[in-house]
């Protein structure tokens, strides 16, 4: 090689280098910066858009010369020389690209490690996947319950640890804007940490192909003041409704047994309204419209006694039987069964388009 060639492959490096470094301090592509990790992922995500924009500069660059420098001139009909490998070429292409992956693999990892860091005074949300919805539970005092929420609201600056699980099938907890991200998986807990540090909206993505509704499996995020996020956790705690006296029933009462899971109907029947979603038993949805033309005889009111308290009496078909608790006749009170009776007859099927 002389030294003039020397010199402009120098020059064109140093050239190549300024612009990757340009491009990748502009870096347009990421999401606000809403959390304490956001600056460690995005410096790594800068030097990988250098990196990358140098070698698509030196291949596009190479192709490009080679197209106008090597034209075939006309009437040339001459074969090119014969070649037949490069080994030092060969040897510095893979030696390169080999360096970089193991660079970026150590950088990835240091930096993923620093931003997993337990702190102190972790805030710790359970997050819940499932065809096609996230749902988020909150620490509280065990004697309120507290139901599930489906927007994940946070205190701005607050240390969170995730647990995650998954109902059904794999899906994947992103929230892009606090670069976290943590595959869900059935049967086991994943965590994953942040700390917000920017007040605003944003979304939790599912990036793991999960379904049909894969796409649409998207809940809001809100960072808000503490006394905000106070407030709204507030409004997930199921207060009871007045108890009925001995003798006497309301739909209220019953509505509350449901959703607090005092007779666990949650585990196996669907009904958005209360809050429950089993698959095991017949979906409670519309089941006011239905219980009167179940058992000829019987109207919706007794026919609901009776699925309650003698539930092998009547097997909905397309239904296991013995798979419903067969002691309710023992345990449940007249207030607590009528109750639980007066809220399923209200379910009609046009109040469970509504609250669907
Ligand atoms: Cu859940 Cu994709």
């Amino acid at each position: 090689m002389n030294s003039k060639l020397i010199l402009r492959l120098a020059i064109i490096g140093v050239v190549l280098l300024v612009i990757g470094a340009i491009a990748g301090a502009l870096n347009p592509f990421m999401p606000a910066r809403a959390s304490a990790e956001a600056n460690a992922t995005d410096s790594l995500f800068n030097v990988m858009i250098m990196i990358g924009t140098i070698i698509f500069l030196i291949v596009e660059g190479v192709l490009v010369y080679s197209i106008l420098r090597f034209r075939k001139k006309p009437n040339d009909e001459t074969d090119g020389p014969p070649m037949h490998g490069n080994t030092a070429l060969e040897l510095v292409w893979t030696a390169i690209p080999a360096i970089i992956v193991t660079f970026l693999s150590v950088a990835a990892f240091s930096v993923f490690a620093a931003t997993q860091v337990p702190r102190d005074n972790e805030l710790v949300v359970r997050v819940k996947g499932q065809q096609f919805v996230w749902s988020f539970s909150y620490p509280h005092d065990p004697s309120v319950n507290m139901r599930a929420s489906d927007v994940l609201v946070l205190p701005v600056d607050q240390p969170i640890r995730f647990d995650i699980e998954a109902a059904d099938v794999m899906h994947g907890f992103w929230i892009p804007e606090f670069r976290i991200k943590q595959d869900a998986v059935p049967g086991r807990i994943t965590e994953v940490r942040t700390l917000p540090t920017l007040k605003g909206e944003y979304s939790v993505v599912c990036y793991e192909l999960c379904g049909s509704g894969h796409g649409v499996m998207r809940n809001a995020v809100k960072v808000v003041e503490r006394s905000e996020y106070e407030k709204y956790l507030d409004t997930l705690i199921v207060r009871p409704p007045a108890k009925p006296a001995p003798g006497e029933h309301t739909p209220e009462w019953g509505k509350y047994l449901i959703i607090s899971a005092t007779y666990a109907c949650g585990g196996c029947h669907y009904l958005p309204d209360a809050n429950i979603a089993g698959v095991t038993g017949p979906t409670w949805v519309g089941i006011g419209d239905r219980a009167a033309t179940r058992v000829p005889g019987q109207d919706a009111r007794t026919y609901l006694q009776h699925a309650i308290l003698y539930p092998n009496e009547y097997i909905v078909p397309g239904y296991p039987a013995n798979v419903m608790p067969q002691n309710y006749a023992e345990v449940m009170s007249d207030t607590d069964l009528n109750s639980i009776v007066d809220y399923l007859l209200q379910q009609k099927a046009g109040q469970a388009a509504q609250a669907k």
